[in-house]
């Protein structure tokens, strides 16, 4: 697992595409996530292939909350504990400045909601949920609403997470 380079935007922009339903964003978005934002990205390859990735950001106007933006775990990379693990490298790279995770999730993806209760239960912080993205109010009736789920306040050694997680991080 490490930050990703420009290099990689076209890579991640394919791993996107096979990784439903996330939304496809512009190869252009994944450059900028791949640059501008690597410190908040961590990509992740297996056996020199790209199978994994979690985009995020600070919040503008909230620089103690890291929005996290996507993960993405291609199938070959599924049910081993990958997504975990990604989201737990960007905690601990940025330790002591996280208090508050956001990010938002369609009501029916088990998988995602499944993956942030675990990020919650692990980090002994609670998780709450509301309203982000209206699929009438905001999406036009093109999109199913998008709830933001809110994990915090995290304590302060936020990532710090199982044993069997940690020996797994690097860099
Ligand atoms: C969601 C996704 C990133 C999970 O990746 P992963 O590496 O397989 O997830 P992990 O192995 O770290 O599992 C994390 C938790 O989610 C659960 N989970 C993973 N896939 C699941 C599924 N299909 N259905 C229900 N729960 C699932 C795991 O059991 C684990 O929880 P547990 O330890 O309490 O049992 C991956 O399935 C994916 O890329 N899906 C398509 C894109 C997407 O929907 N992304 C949403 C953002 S999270």
């Amino acid at each position: 697992m490490r930050k990703p380079n420009p290099e990689d935007g076209s890579t991640v922009y394919q791993l996107i595409g096979r990784c439903k339903p996330l939304d496809e964003n512009s190869m252009y978005c994944n450059l900028l996530q791949c640059s501008h934002f690597r410190d908040t990205c961590v990509i992740a390859e297996q056996g020199g292939l790209v199978v994994g990735f979690v985009s995020g950001y600070f919040l503008p106007d909230q620089p103690d909350t890291l929005f996290v933006w996507q993960v993405a775990v291609g199938e070959e990379a599924r049910g081993q504990g990958l997504a975990s693990r990604m989201l737990s490298k960007l905690l601990t790279r940025h330790q002591g400045r996280v208090r508050h995770l956001h990010t938002s999730i369609t009501t029916g993806n088990d998988a995602s909601w499944n993956t942030f209760k675990k990020l919650s239960r692990e980090n002994d912080a609670p998780l709450n949920t509301r309203v982000m993205f209206d699929r009438e109010q905001h999406f036009g009736g093109q999109h199913d609403t998008e709830m933001l789920v809110h994990i915090g306040p995290f304590k302060a050694l936020a990532g710090s997470t199982s044993t069997a997680s940690r020996a797994h991080l690097q860099e």
